[in-house]
């Protein structure tokens, strides 16, 4: 048999080649390469880009203590042009500003886009508007934003902490990145521009009403079993239309407890057993104690840090990176990492976002490879 199929295969004429001779085999390396060499803490207060709020007043936005930076850009599809270690996150920072003159300072533009979002917020009091329902909001926690709501966000007290907003990287990725911008100015349009469309897309925004008003999948019988696979995908646009209107936008601090698990003192306020209107991200904060230590784990997915408070470094793969408050830490794909706290009297605070995508193709566990000192388990 394997005589037989080598005989064929002498008989085969050699194909063309259809992969360029680097395409497939040479650029893994180099991008792994490429990825290891950037650096791996964002030092958010030397921002990459600064953007203008849409209402706001140009030179006083830019100021040290207002507007939007952004510290993970979108990476333009090519893995050469990433500046850190990053693909499926983009990253913003946002020092809290209050508003003022009746939103012409501090207040976001009405907007839309496909992607969800979480916002980190450190403290304060905040309006939040999605799809025409105001949300209230106080204190340390954090703000989701569905999928394709119009929003817009605004502070009525500024926190006298910064923030960050964490957007998954996703949805460029599978054709649905648009960005819709309601009120119009043509500052902010200009200076927003490579991050989409800036208008309202007509045919998208028909499919996304019809779709929403969609509250039985079979009109015709009151019996709602699907009896076919096609019927559970009917009844998919009625359940998750159920779905978005009952989940949580809002998740105080507070309102989630602290577990001591094996990798230190933690409370996730987004993960996929909870129910949290953004499906692409998971999200927690972490506290390690004065001197103290995080355990030591690895897992497939990658995770950005964002030091909320205190001092000290992170250990990946055997390299120590030191960081301080409002360092955002990057860890790549499958690097091995171990927070330390370096102040032995201070408390450090961190707030870690990863992307759930892993999760869903079955790389979403976490190996322990040391439990931190403070696991009363070990
Ligand atoms: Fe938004
Ligand atoms: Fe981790």
């Amino acid at each position: 048999m394997v005589m037989e199929r080598e005989m064929m295969r002498e008989k085969e004429e050699e194909p063309e080649e259809w992969y360029p001779p680097d395409y497939v085999y040479i650029t893994r390396d180099e991008q792994h390469a490429h990825i290891a060499s950037l650096p791996r803490v964002v030092h958010t207060g030397e921002v990459t880009k600064r953007y203008r709020s849409p209402k706001g007043k140009g030179e006083r936005l830019q100021a040290k203590k207002g507007g939007v930076s952004i510290f993970l850009p979108w990476q333009h599809h090519n893995w050469k042009q990433m500046r850190y270690p990053i693909y499926t996150m983009t990253i913003f920072g946002q020092a809290g500003r209050a508003v003022e003159d009746s939103f012409a300072v501090g207040a976001s533009g009405c907007h839309r886009h496909w992607m969800d979002a979480i916002f980190y917020r450190p403290g304060g009091t905040y309006i939040e508007e999605q799809d025409g329902v105001m949300y209230d909001c106080q204190g340390e926690g954090v703000l989701l934003v569905p999928t394709y709501s119009i929003h817009g966000h605004y502070f009525k007290e500024a926190p006298k902490k910064n923030g960050i907003t964490v957007l998954p990287r996703i949805f460029e990725y599978i054709g649905i990145a648009d960005m819709e911008v309601f009120d119009f100015d043509e500052e902010y349009k200009r200076k927003a521009s490579p991050i989409g469309t800036f208008h309202i897309i007509q045919d998208v925004q028909d499919m996304m009403y019809n779709r929403r008003a969609i509250t039985k999948w079979n009109p015709d019988s009151d019996d709602q079993q699907p009896k076919t696979v096609y019927d559970h995908y009917l009844k998919d646009v009625v359940d998750e239309n159920r779905w978005r209107m009952q989940t949580v936008r809002w998740v105080p601090a507070d309102s989630v407890p602290w577990e001591q698990t094996r990798q230190g003192k933690l409370k996730y306020l987004v993960h996929p057993w909870t129910n949290t209107v953004t499906r692409t991200m998971d999200c927690y904060l972490q506290e390690i104690p004065p001197g103290g230590c995080s355990g030591k784990h690895r897992h497939v997915y990658e995770e950005a840090h964002f030091i909320c408070e205190g001092t000290g470094y992170t250990v990946q793969n055997g390299v120590r990176y030191d960081w301080k408050e409002d360092d955002l830490v990057c860890v790549p794909v499958g690097v091995t990492h171990q927070h330390f706290n370096a102040d032995p009297e201070k408390k450090a605070r961190i707030f870690g976002a990863h992307p759930r995508i892993f999760y869903h193709i079955g790389y979403g566990g976490i190996e322990q490879l040391e439990n931190a000192p403070d696991w009363p388990g070990k």
